[in-house]
């Protein structure tokens, strides 16, 4: 199909035009109150942790995620919502804000987003991945708080 590539392309350029505006506001040295954010954002969850398929970073249309050790995160106030992402992660560990099970991640992810370095594209996920797919407690058992390799 040769229109869904323009299509998403389009979409793509879109996305990344409102969000250079957004952080041209955010970060403006002009802009003196604290930023904060009223619209919907996605998070990652302790799926992720040990999992790190990176499927994520490859689609989202404005780079806004951060590599720590053995998990990602997004920067709530960098991610515009799109929700591209939320299906491409195997494990389903992206959800919206507005579901229950994210509230406790958005700290997670606003905390780590700001330590760990930027990444955009996919590196080798981790060799035992599958075997902790839909494990349980991952973030008790495995968190670290050590940044990743970024880009
Ligand atoms: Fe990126 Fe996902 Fe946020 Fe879209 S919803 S901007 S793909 S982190
Ligand atoms: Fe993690 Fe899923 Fe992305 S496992 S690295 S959130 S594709």
């Amino acid at each position: 199909m040769i229109a869904f590539p323009f299509r998403y392309e389009c979409r793509r350029n879109r996305y990344k035009a409102v969000a250079g505006y957004r952080r041209a506001i955010i970060r403006s040295p002009k802009n003196e109150a604290p930023y904060t954010k009223n619209e919907m954002t996605y998070v990652v969850t302790e799926d992720c942790i040990k999992c790190k398929y990176m499927d994520c970073v490859e689609v989202c249309p404005v780079d806004c995620f951060y590599e720590g050790d053995n998990m990602l995160v997004i920067h709530p106030d960098e991610c515009i919502d799109c929700g591209v992402c939320e299906p491409e992660c195997p494990p389903e560990a992206i959800v919206p804000d507005s579901n229950a099970k994210a509230e406790k991640w958005l700290k997670v992810n606003a905390d780590f987003a700001v330590k760990w370095p930027n990444i955009t594209r996919k590196g080798t996920p981790p060799a035992d991945a599958d075997q902790h797919k839909g494990e349980a407690d991952k973030y008790q058992k495995y968190f670290s708080a050590e940044p990743g390799k970024g880009e």
